[in-house]
């Protein structure tokens, strides 16, 4: 199968790339680091030439929901369109788990993206995924101020974004599905200790502070808006396991 991984350079786009590649499909990546823009949207029917499938792992860091639609959506309406023109047959996009309760901030921005896809012409396939075990690093750095690190409370359960690829590459070899069942890793976790465990084992070391965090974006992921309802799919790599593997360090 040809395959498209926009975001192909990013935590899980790796992911995807690798295991599709290892599966013998051909494989796609398309991002700034590969000379492509999905905001301006220039030379991206020329790239889905061919395509039969694209997974959309694309993203951007942002707490500003302005920010986040405008990406999602400019992201989104440009690749259905270069897509539909292309011929693709299935577009894929990963979101987030609780991402309609939360509805704020970044989540604005997948809702929205998923708003776009689901009511699109092109079949399709969405997977929702709780917080990889990369978001622990990426806290780590965001949070830091000088020797300190302030850590919204929040309650995640991280999932391996390993096995958030297998799970897109598997729902691509199987076509169109529309909403999958959610993704979560094995273990509820505070997002505190995710980051202290991170902090201890590659640094940088910090006095790390957990602090309620103001606004209904932090109070949905303290209140747990952001877990996994019964009946979700769960990943097997706990966070320590994760943390004992220095392959996944990104
Ligand atoms: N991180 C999580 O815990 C998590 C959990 C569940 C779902 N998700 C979703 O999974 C997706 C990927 O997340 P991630 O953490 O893997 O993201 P990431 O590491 O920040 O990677 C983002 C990717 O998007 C590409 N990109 C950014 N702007 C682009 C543009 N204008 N044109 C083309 N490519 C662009 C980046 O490459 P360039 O910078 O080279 O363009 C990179 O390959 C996101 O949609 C996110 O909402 C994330």
């Amino acid at each position: 199968m040809n395959i498209t991984v926009a975001g192909g350079t990013g935590t899980v786009g790796r992911h995807v790339v690798a295991v599709a590649r290892a599966r013998g499909h051909h494989v796609v990546s398309l991002s700034r680091a590969d000379g492509l823009d999905t905001v301006t949207g220039d030379g991206l029917a020329q790239a889905l030439e061919g395509t039969d499938t694209v997974i959309d792992v694309a993203g951007i860091q942002t707490l500003n929901a302005k920010k986040a639609v405008d990406f999602f959506s400019t992201t989104t309406h440009n690749l259905l369109k270069a897509g539909t023109a292309a011929g693709v047959q299935h577009h894929m996009v990963l979101s987030i788990v609780g991402t309609h309760k939360a509805a704020a901030g970044y989540y604005a921005g997948k809702l929205a993206q998923e708003n776009l896809v689901s009511n699109s012409s092109v079949p399709w396939t969405i997977l929702r995924a709780t917080q990889f075990h990369e978001f622990a690093a990426q806290m780590l750095e965001r949070s830091s101020v000088g020797p300190l690190a302030l850590v919204p409370r929040m309650a995640t359960q991280p999932v391996a974004a390993r096995e958030v690829a297998e799970a897109l590459v598997d729902a691509a070899e199987a076509g169109p599905q529309g909403r999958l069942a959610d993704l979560a890793g094995p273990e509820r976790k505070r997002l505190v200790d995710l980051v202290r465990a991170y902090s201890q084992k590659y640094g940088p070391k910090k006095l790390i502070i957990e602090f309620t965090a103001p606004g209904p974006l932090w109070r949905a992921m303290r209140n747990g808006d952001l877990l996994p309802e019964a009946g979700s799919d769960v990943g097997r790599q706990t966070f320590s396991a994760w943390l004992a593997t220095d392959r996944n360090r990104s």
